[in-house]
């Protein structure tokens, strides 16, 4: 029992890990240092704008906050940007590709690395799934608008209902065109480093530029009554309306920034990470804190968020744009955000292979998740088996199951973080940090609570999904990573 127990407690050293950073060639291949600043702000919105605030903001003000949905994109923005401050002194510190699985092994023991790792699955590769569902919706939107008719079975999981234009209900098979990006993208991650981060820098573009297009535009066409009440009252149940609603609003769009912590799972392929991961990070989640704001505003400006009741998964922006004498201007939209999309399933996809191989090299995983491509330099068997393990879940899971899962999952994961800059902070004081968290720790526990606050306010299943999904992480950590681990090899 107490060896389990010292198991679970045991930390990497610090001193170690920056050893194994730096004395990197002595693995023969190792990964491709190709990223520049540039390069990290735009992994980050690359990431950061995609489904959340194409798919969700809609139905979330509909639903939930009216709007006020704007006031939940600040709250998740603040929320956000303190775990980014934590992140941000992480990365700097020790940018290794792990990222918040490095840092709680560093921190608070083995077996919360582990959990974290774990959990991360749950934000990167089921966050992939969750877009690529939302990729697949639009696709066939945009078929269908130049006159291509997909089997819409063949684009929904087996435990989606869908209603035909005859009026008939069937159940959907299997969701192909989820399955056809997420293996496209993984394809393109196998390729090369640079060649993913040229790919990104294109589709940021594309997408920006439609958000700035849809706020500019968008802002001439406010109807000033669509935004009264702003605050919509409460209607008699917790999270409908009212300021509980915003709170809710604020723990569904919390998606809409889920992937900024991705740009630090890209630290042993940057430049110089030190410097540059706090840019990376912080940078693109202040860009998209403001488009956000702006984008939500003139959405619910431009319609009565009652028009977007029982509109999950739709396009909110089609409809706005449906007020307008721009009708065109919707098929450019289906477009950028296909593009947009893609981009965000790219680096999900990326910061998952890149967490299982620090995790891999740990000891905690088979070698073959830390295994580097000779010619590519990338994990690519690492990247073929999520490929595999993300399409399944895209084709045969409903989009807004895997959706909630991702945010918890992601949530856990910036408490702990929050939690591990003070630990830190404790143990080892004298590590240099070249960017530090102000005001600790205050600002992290004042993240830790706001991430807790959003976490509770998602729907109780998500929990209970939360929970098997540890509960399986445990059995695998128990019967194969504590044995494996490298530091029960150097203990024993
Ligand atoms: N933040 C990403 C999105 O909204 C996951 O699609």
């Amino acid at each position: 029992m107490k060896s389990v127990l010292r198991s679970f407690l045991r930390c990497k050293s610090i001193e170690v890990l920056q050893q194994e950073l730096t004395g990197e060639g002595t693995d023969k291949v190792k990964l491709h240092r190709a990223l520049g600043p540039t390069n990290l702000v735009l992994f980050g919105i690359g990431v950061i704008i995609g489904a959340g605030i194409f798919s969700v903001t809609g139905s979330a003000a509909g639903s939930y906050a009216g709007p006020a949905i704007v006031l939940s994109f600040v709250i998740a923005g603040i929320g956000c940007a303190l775990a980014g401050l934590c992140y941000s002194e992480f990365a700097s510190m020790v940018p290794a590709a792990g990222s918040a699985y490095t840092y709680s092994y560093l921190t608070l023991g083995e077996f919360f690395a582990w959990v974290i790792g774990w959990d991360l699955v749950l934000e990167y590769a089921v966050g992939a799934a969750t877009v690529a569902s939302a990729w697949s919706v639009y696709l066939i939107k945009f078929l269908g608008h130049i006159g291509i008719a997909f089997p819409a079975q063949l684009a929904a999981s087996p435990f989606s209902v869908l209603t035909l234009q005859d009026g008939s209900k069937v159940h959907g098979i299997i969701n192909i065109p989820a399955i056809f990006i997420v293996i496209l993208m993984s394809g393109l991650l196998i390729k090369g480093i640079r060649e993913s981060a040229v790919f990104n820098a294109v589709m940021v573009a594309v997408k920006v530029t439609v958000v700035l297009a849809f706020i500019a535009v968008g802002w001439s066409f406010i109807n000033p009554s669509n935004h009264v009440p702003f605050i919509p009252p409460n209607e008699g149940q917790f999270g409908h309306f009212g300021w509980s609603g915003v709170l809710r609003g604020a723990a569904i769009v919390f998606f809409a920034y889920i992937g900024f912590d991705a740009v630090s799972t890209a630290a042993q392929e940057a430049r110089n990470p030190r410097r540059d991961m706090p840019i990376g990070i912080l940078v693109s989640l202040l860009v998209c804190t403001v488009l956000y704001c702006l984008f939500s505003y003139v959405l619910t400006g431009m319609v009565s968020y009652k028009q977007f009741i029982g509109l999950e998964g739709l396009a909110p922006v089609t409809v706005a744009i449906e007020q307008t004498p721009y009708k065109v201007f919707s098929l450019l939209v289906e477009v950028a955000i296909l593009a947009g999309f893609s981009s965000v399933i790219m680096i999900l996809l990326l910061g998952q292979s890149r967490v299982f191989y620090s995790m891999s090299r740990d000891g905690l995983l088979p070698g073959l998740f830390s295994e580097i491509h000779p010619k590519f330099r990338t994990p690519w068997k690492s990247n073929i088996l999520f490929a595999l393990f993300v399409s399944a879940f895209a084709g045969f899971v409903p989009g807004d199951v895997v959706g909630h899962m991702c945010s918890i999952g992601t949530l856990l994961a910036f408490v702990m973080v929050c939690l591990a800059v003070i630990v830190l902070r404790v143990t080892k004081p004298d590590v240099p940090r070249q960017f530090r968290v102000p005001w600790v720790p205050v600002v992290p526990i004042l993240g830790a609570l706001m991430c807790l606050a959003m976490m509770l306010a998602l729907p109780i299943d998500t929990w209970i999904r939360l929970a098997v999904w540890l509960a399986i992480g445990l059995a695998i950590y128990f019967f194969y990573g504590r044995k494996s681990s490298k530091l029960q090899r150097v203990s024993r």
